[in-house]
């Protein structure tokens, strides 16, 4: 037998843990010596935001026979603020919602959305398939906002809407825009797909409507779903509620397919265990755990027409499911944990690094984002001292700019777009790593600085 040995060897001088495993790989029939010699902060940018217990225990009581008008009447009793001007409606996405309420307000074809810069392209592409123009809207990165220099010269006679995005958890009362919409009569749409942080906040009283992801990957995740508060336009929302009613419905298969597949996805993401032993052995091996975890993650098959993927109705159990969640958020336990994100935030922001956002009127954190001279160069050493920084954690991107002249590229958010990394400091990362971590990041952060200075000096002056 033709076999070949490798050795794999991490030799980063921080911890001598010196521990040798052997594995057969069979396919290839090689011998691979995998040498741990560096300790890593076990710790992934990604976390699957529920207890072990947690997933267990609701998740078989959805699974139970429901009584589905019970548990929507209960996350309406907890998320609805003001039953005189709001209503609920619980779709299967973000993107579901975004795609009923265009559906709902019917536009004609060419008209323009304005969107904060930063989203999903999936948002994007539901704007475009209805036959509209999405307009980005430059943000400022200390906020999160849209600009207001941004928003005055993009809006045209075709505006008809906008869609404010709260990316990374940081969230703003923005009355001034509020206030230049509601005078240019646009109808604003309020993505806090990324700024769940109370049951008993469900977004601006100026919005026309608000949206909220209980993705899998999402803050007080329901394993999907999302719920949206329609304000002060009763007609509006019945007529969503009248074509939800026609789309079928997913059956209880559908939630537990995502109940197994949240199992392994929270080994991989939030298993100590896993990420201390498990990433060295995946990654030597080739295997890039985190993307396959992540697109586990993303569950939707897509439908034959792209907007038929997200026109189905949320299946009993997992409103049930939902619902049990919204019940026992725990908001002391949520303040408690971004209490131990903000002490990390200082130690990079004592140290002269950016992050996005602390200036936004709340600043949660869904991820945690950082600006770096040089993205791969800091994910590359951040990696290699054990910490995992990450750039591909999520599908946000820069709104792409429509072709035409009269549009303009979205300058600031594509240059901070470049250097964005994440950081490992998700929710129940405690304080002493997140030490670490931000003493590693600022290490990294200030020697690549010095590289690029010393370069620059030597560079000759043509
Ligand atoms: C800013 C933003 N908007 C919308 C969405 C879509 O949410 P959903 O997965 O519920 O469709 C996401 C998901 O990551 C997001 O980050």
């Amino acid at each position: 037998m033709n076999s070949r040995i490798f050795f794999i060897s991490a030799n980063v001088p921080i911890n001598f843990n010196l521990n040798f495993k052997l594995f057969k790989n069979k396919n290839h029939k090689q011998t691979i010596i995998i040498s741990f010699q560096m300790r890593v902060i076990p710790y992934s940018a990604l976390y699957v935001d529920v207890t072990v217990s947690d997933l267990f225990k609701k998740g078989f009581e959805s699974l139970k026979p429901q009584d589905v008008k019970k548990a929507i009447s209960g996350i309406e009793s907890i998320f609805i603020q003001d039953p005189t001007k709001e209503q609920l409606l619980i779709t299967m996405c973000v993107r579901g919602a975004l795609d009923l309420l265009l559906q709902g307000l019917n536009y004609p074809p060419g008209t323009e959305i304005l969107m904060s810069a930063m989203n999903i392209p999936d948002m994007v592409k539901v704007v475009r398939y209805h036959g509209y123009i999405p307009v980005p809207v430059d943000i400022d990165f200390t906020t999160m906002k849209p600009k207001m220099a941004s928003l005055e010269k993009n809006l045209t006679k075709n505006t008809k809407a906008i869609i404010l995005a709260w990316v990374y958890g940081s969230y703003n009362y923005a009355e001034e825009i509020y206030k230049f919409c509601k005078d240019k009569g646009l109808f604003i749409i309020e993505d806090n797909a990324e700024t769940f942080f109370d049951t008993k906040y469900n977004g601006s009283p100026h919005a026309d409507a608000s949206l909220f992801s209980f993705g899998i990957i999402k803050l007080n995740t329901a394993l999907g779903g999302a719920l949206m508060i329609v304000r002060n336009n009763e007609v509006l929302s019945r007529r969503m509620k009248y074509i939800m009613s026609n789309y079928p419905v997913e059956g209880i298969k559908f939630f537990i397919k995502r109940l197994v597949k949240a199992i392994p996805a929270m080994m991989i993401l939030n298993s100590t265990m896993v990420n201390e032993y498990a990433r060295r052995i995946m990654i030597s091996l080739g295997i890039e755990y985190k993307e396959k975890a992540i697109s586990l993650l993303r569950g939707f098959q897509p439908d034959e027409t792209f907007l038929n993927t997200y026109r189905k109705q949320m299946p009993e159990a997992m409103i049930a499911f939902l619902y049990l969640r919204m019940k026992t958020f725990d908001k002391a336990e949520f303040l408690r944990c971004t209490k131990r994100q903000y002490e990390g935030q200082q130690i990079l922001e004592r140290n002269g690094i950016f992050v996005p956002g602390t200036q936004a009127d709340k600043k949660f954190y869904w991820l945690y984002p950082i600006i770096v001279p040089d993205q791969e160069l800091c994910y590359d050493i951040l990696n290699k001292k054990g910490i995992d920084a990450y750039l591909g954690a999520t599908q946000l991107k820069p709104v792409p700019t429509p072709i035409g002249s009269k549009y303009e590229d979205p300058k600031e958010t594509i240059e901070f777009f470049n250097k964005i990394l994440y950081l490992p400091i998700h929710k129940n990362v405690p304080l002493e790593s997140i030490q670490k971590i931000c003493r590693g990041v600022v290490e990294t952060v200030k020697g690549v600085e010095e590289m690029k200075r010393r370069n620059d000096l030597i560079r000759p002056k043509l």
